[in-house]
């Protein structure tokens, strides 16, 4: 396993110099892992989901994940789990080199450079792994998701009108991407 460096590394520091530490998220993280999605759900306004899973079902994919297809990085600060992004691929054969990834950051832990931490080890993951593309899904309305991204090198590859309900309207939703091998490049 090729996890072991990955699990120590460190990358950031907010404003008051603190560190972020990105590891690896293990099978006893789940409580610690549903309480942030829980967080991010009671926003209301960032995931398209209706409520986080049960801790016994995250649990279980913390133990089944496999470090070169379905990952879960914890991001840290002052001991305290802050962030998690979770990168995915699916098995065939024609999409094998692509990872989907999912993003968030507790609410009082926003711009200071976690985000970025994590997006930044799944990168260098999705790199080790000869993946080609990171995939994610964006409502259009999320600013600071979407300035996040491009930062980071993501680029709009689509639209699909209307496709979040919102209170009483329906929002688009973008997908984006990060090429890391050129789409026309050859294997
Ligand atoms: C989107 C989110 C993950 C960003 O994480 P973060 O830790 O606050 O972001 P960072 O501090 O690492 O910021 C990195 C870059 O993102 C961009 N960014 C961050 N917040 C931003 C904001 N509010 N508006 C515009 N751009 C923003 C900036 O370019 C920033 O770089 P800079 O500080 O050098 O300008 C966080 O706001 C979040 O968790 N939101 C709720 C959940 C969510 O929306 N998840 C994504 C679902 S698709």
């Amino acid at each position: 396993m090729d996890g072991t460096q990955r699990d120590r590394s460190e990358a950031g520091r907010g404003a008051a110099g603190t560190p972020t530490r990105v590891r690896f998220a293990r099978r006893g993280d789940a409580a610690v892992w549903r309480a942030l999605q829980q967080g991010i759900y009671d926003e209301g306004c960032w995931f398209v989901g209706d409520g986080p899973p049960s801790e016994t079902a995250l649990a279980a994919r913390l133990q089944h994940v496999s470090r070169d297809r379905a990952v879960v990085w914890l991001a840290e600060r002052g001991g305290r789990a802050v962030g998690w992004c979770e990168a995915s691929r699916l098995a065939a054969a024609r999409l094998e080199h692509v990872a989907w990834l999912t993003v968030a950051v507790a609410q009082g832990s926003r711009g200071v450079g976690v985000g970025r931490a994590l997006l930044s080890e799944a990168e260098a993951w999705a790199r080790q792994w000869g993946l080609r593309k990171l995939s994610l899904h964006v409502r259009s309305g999320n600013v600071a998701a979407i300035g996040l991204y491009r930062r980071l090198g993501f680029e709009l590859e689509g639209v699909e009108r209307g496709q979040v309900r919102h209170g009483g309207t329906f929002e688009d939703n973008l997908i984006m991407a990060k090429h890391l091998v050129p789409p026309e490049s050859p294997e």
